[in-house]
């Protein structure tokens, strides 16, 4: 079932609570790709309901991002759905989001600001108020869908760190199921901003995965200083790539690391032409 409105899902989660049947929420901008199929199919498997958003969030895109041109394709988003046992799709626009004038300044909508501890490093630093538009729509959507499971990608590592800070800081009674990274044979990790690569850009973009892999043989090898570990990367990096960052973090609290464990989460951003792509492996 599609669904425009907050109040059309708010009436039908009600019919659900009162069965007593329990809701999972699987969060998304749409574009749905196997990455997001798996985290539905998760969902489906756990959970008596489903419920897919389907929102490109303008508040989490920051001046000069590709808001504008997101791919949206929710006719095959919701058909994808349908096959997987979704039972509903929510698909609001801007305005039910966010008022009639959605004036997206934080001048005028009510915020949920993550600690800058978490959001100043990574994407944040590049990002500035990104995580800031995240945790807002999350937890709207958390309002709204009143989940008892909510599933997200390994793939936004930071995203995940801030959302499950977020649950536990403001006591949200939902569980938060972190997914796996689904990755093409080739080792590139499935994102909706693929799409913007053309073949050649794909190859090139093969160099995060490289590099996160080689980096894990040599820790599973016995190299653990940070330093010798970030040196390996530099060999796969060329003239096409341009690297925002290489960095190696507490998985929970994103502490930054000298010397690798087996709670090490190596982080990396990469830019191919306009296109920039993320992608993250823990060394545990
Ligand atoms: O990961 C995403 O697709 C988005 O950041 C999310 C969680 C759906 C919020 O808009």
């Amino acid at each position: 079932m599609l669904l425009h409105t907050i109040s059309e899902v708010r009436e039908q989660i009600k019919k659900w609570k009162k069965e007593g049947l329990t809701i999972g929420l699987v969060p998304t901008m749409g574009a749905l790709h196997a990455g997001h199929l798996s985290l539905i199919k998760k969902s489906v498997e756990k959970c008596d309901r489903t419920v897919v958003s389907v929102f490109v969030n303008p508040i989490q895109f920051c001046p000069g991002e590709d808001l504008d041109k997101y791919p949206r394709t929710l006719e095959a988003d919701e058909k994808l759905c349908a096959e997987a046992g979704v039972n509903i799709v929510f698909a609001p626009s801007p305005k039910e989001m966010y008022g009639e004038g959605h004036i997206l300044s934080n001048d005028f909508l009510t915020y949920v600001i993550p600690p800058y501890f978490y959001t100043d490093k990574l994407c944040g630093k590049s990002r500035v108020g990104h995580f800031d538009g995240v945790c807002t729509v999350v937890n709207k959507l958390f309002n709204i869908v009143q989940p008892d499971y909510a599933f997200f990608g390994q793939k936004d590592a930071q995203q995940l760190i801030i959302i499950k800070k977020m649950v536990k800081d403001l006591n949200i009674p939902v569980e938060i199921i972190p997914c796996p990274i689904v990755r093409e044979e080739s080792g590139l990790a499935l994102s909706s901003r693929n799409k913007y690569l053309s073949e050649s850009d794909k190859k090139e973009a093969l160099a995060l995965s490289k590099i996160l892999f080689n980096i894990k043989a040599c820790y599973d090898k016995g190299i653990t200083d940070v330093k010798a570990l970030t040196e390996t990367a530099y060999s796969f990096l060329n003239g096409h790539h341009s690297l925002e960052y290489l960095e190696f973090r507490d998985k929970d609290n994103l502490e930054e690391k000298n010397v690798a464990d087996c709670n090490t989460q190596v982080f990396i951003a990469l830019k191919i032409g306009n296109v920039r792509l993320i992608d993250n492996i823990l060394l545990g």
